[in-house]
């Protein structure tokens, strides 16, 4: 099958970009759009010129790298889908794609498709983990946690961090990435002690890197390939409602 791609070129931060038209042939329907853009590269360079960049690792939707916006839409806006599962036979053949990188202040364009998504690292280094002193590892049942609680907070940590939460966000607010983090840690014991500071230090942090305020839009939620619940930012709020704070 074959593809048109409006895929964003720049050269770098500090270039003006602009969508550049390929025409891929001879894709295969399970083609990844990684495989597509892969495809494309070969063309390009076996014609001297310079490949797309864009980021990937795992391409099995594990890593969280390999996000763009396609047609206007985080990870091509499939449900619960990283761009690396997003397979060409989503698209009619011959079907024009727009494809571009994650359009947030936080996330300023490296390369072409690649954007620095550093600062979801510096939220982290911010709070987000446990730092009490735990001791050796306790008997399994000596500290139970509660079925449902031990649920919620697995599927908090789900969160891959691949910032499409942020890219889909009209705000571009990374409240939903921030509440996973906050979710997960604080339903485990291991996490409560430090709970209170870890979501004012979270939140903190997401307002220094420029990312925007929660207005419950819900397009986060939409956009997430990991399905994370718009209840963790419920669980945002009500930690940092304890200490007189609001995301
Ligand atoms: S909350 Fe979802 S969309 Fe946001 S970084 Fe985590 S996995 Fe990605
Ligand atoms: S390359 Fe790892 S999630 Fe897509």
């Amino acid at each position: 099958m074959k593809l048109v791609l409006d895929v964003w070129r720049q050269a770098g931060p500090q270039h003006t970009g602009r969508l550049e038209r390929h025409t891929v042939d001879g894709i295969l329907p399970y083609d990844s759009l990684l495989d597509v853009l892969d495809r494309l590269n070969c063309a390009l360079v076996a014609r001297g010129e310079r490949p797309v960049a864009f980021e990937s690792d795992c391409r099995e939707g594990i890593c969280g790298a390999c996000g763009v916006v396609v047609n206007g839409l985080a990870h091509g806006g499939g449900q619960r889908r990283t761009t690396c599962e997003l397979r060409a036979s989503h698209f009619a053949d011959g079907a024009q794609l727009t494809i571009e990188p994650f359009r947030a202040r936080a996330f300023p364009v490296l390369r072409d498709l690649i954007v620095d998504r550093s600062a979801l690292d510096r939220i982290i280094a911010s709070g987000g983990y446990v730092s009490v002193r735990t001791g050796n590892a306790p008997e399994a049942n000596a500290l139970p946690v509660a079925k449902a609680s031990a649920e919620r907070a697995l599927d908090a940590a789900a969160c891959i961090g691949c910032g499409a939460c942020v890219a889909a966000c009209p705000n571009a607010s990374a409240a939903l990435f921030v509440g996973a983090k906050v979710t997960h840690l604080a339903l485990l014991p291991q996490g409560s002690p430090e709970r209170a500071q870890r979501a004012q230090g979270l939140v903190a942090a997401a307002d220094r890197e420029g990312f925007g305020a929660c207005t419950s839009y819900g397009e986060c939620h939409a956009a997430c390939p990991k399905g994370i619940e718009l209840g963790v930012i419920t669980r945002l709020n009500a930690e940092l409602l304890k200490t007189g704070q609001r995301s």
